[in-house]
């Protein structure tokens, strides 16, 4: 199984799918996108994905020409070429972008938006991940997008904030780096979303820290109450999670991942803590059962 891919319609191998480059989503990184997961084949929190979609275009001003049941007909169709569906789990990055134009910085210049869809075998997170926990850097230098720069709400397709991120992530053999906002407070990881756990309670920056709005951190928030984990949205500072007993974060391709160090610290006893264990179980089965239709 290899990735396909849904260029304005058409489906090829990963290797054939081309775009013009004048479009402005190359050209200007001008353009939205979305990544979702199947569980049991199944795309995951879908309907979730298209509404989160349809808000960061309307944040850059981007038009949406096609209906939420066109784009899910596009997904399925290239998780299909690439053999997904029936048989393993799928990654689908869906890009929305404001088309191809002249050099300009006016829409008018692009009529139609360009509609690209890649469908991929979904990236295996190593088990070790989950049983032993990660370590993650304090990014340094570089803040968050501040919030009324490049909002972090929007999902664009413009991430060098995101890639500085983790370059620096990589370069000190962590698999997360964590942002500070403008305000010198915690805001996010490069590529998911921040939770502690302190006595007891979880605790997550609110939005207006300036982040994505997770639909993972969201479902993790629910699945927590569903068990009666309370969830609190909070401004956190570093000493906030150094101190803490717990910490970990949320995404879609890698559900919840324990974090057992922070630069040279360990957190807590520097072992995955209980609440995340929890509520990483409890995910997975909530995950499985709306998957099979079976409580
Ligand atoms: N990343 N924050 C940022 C900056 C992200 O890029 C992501 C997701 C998240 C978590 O959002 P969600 O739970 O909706 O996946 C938070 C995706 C998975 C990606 O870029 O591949």
């Amino acid at each position: 199984m290899s990735a396909y891919v849904n260029v304005n319609g058409v489906v090829t191998d990963a290797a054939h799918a081309v775009i013009p480059v004048y479009d402005h989503g190359f050209l200007y990184g001008e353009g939205v996108y979305e990544v979702f997961r199947t569980y049991r084949g199944k795309p995951f929190l879908f309907d979730r994905h298209q509404a989160r979609l349809r808000a960061s275009a309307a944040r850059i001003g981007l038009e949406v020409p096609f209906s939420d049941e066109e784009v899910e007909r596009r997904c399925l169709e290239t998780m299909k070429a690439a053999g997904l569906g029936a048989a393993g789990e799928a990654y689908v990055r869906i890009l929305l972008t404001r088309g191809v134009g002249e050099i300009t910085y006016d829409p008018a210049a692009c009529p139609f938006p360009s509609l690209v869809i890649i469908a991929k075998p979904l990236p295996p997170t190593p088990a070790g991940h989950y049983e032993h926990g990660i370590k993650v850097v304090m990014v340094e230098d570089i803040i968050r997008n501040h919030p009324e720069s490049v909002s972090p709400l929007i999902k664009s397709n413009n991430l060098i904030n995101n890639a500085l991120g983790m370059q620096q992530a990589i370069r000190a053999g962590a698999a997360e780096a964590v942002f500070r906002n403008y305000r010198g407070e915690l805001a996010e990881c490069a590529q998911s979303n921040l939770f502690i756990v302190s006595k007891g309670v979880v605790k997550t920056p609110p939005l207006d820290a300036g982040l994505l709005a997770g639909i993972t951190r969201a479902f993790t928030i629910e699945v927590g109450a569903s068990i009666g984990i309370r969830c609190e949205e909070t401004p956190l500072n570093d000493q906030d999670l150094f101190g803490a007993d717990e910490a970990f974060f949320t995404s879609t391709t890698k559900e919840i991942v324990p974090i057992v160090q922070v630069d040279d610290r360990k957190i807590g006893d520097g072992m995955v803590g209980p609440i995340t264990k929890k509520l990483l179980a409890q995910y997975r089965r909530q995950a499985e059962a709306m998957s099979t239709g079976r409580p």
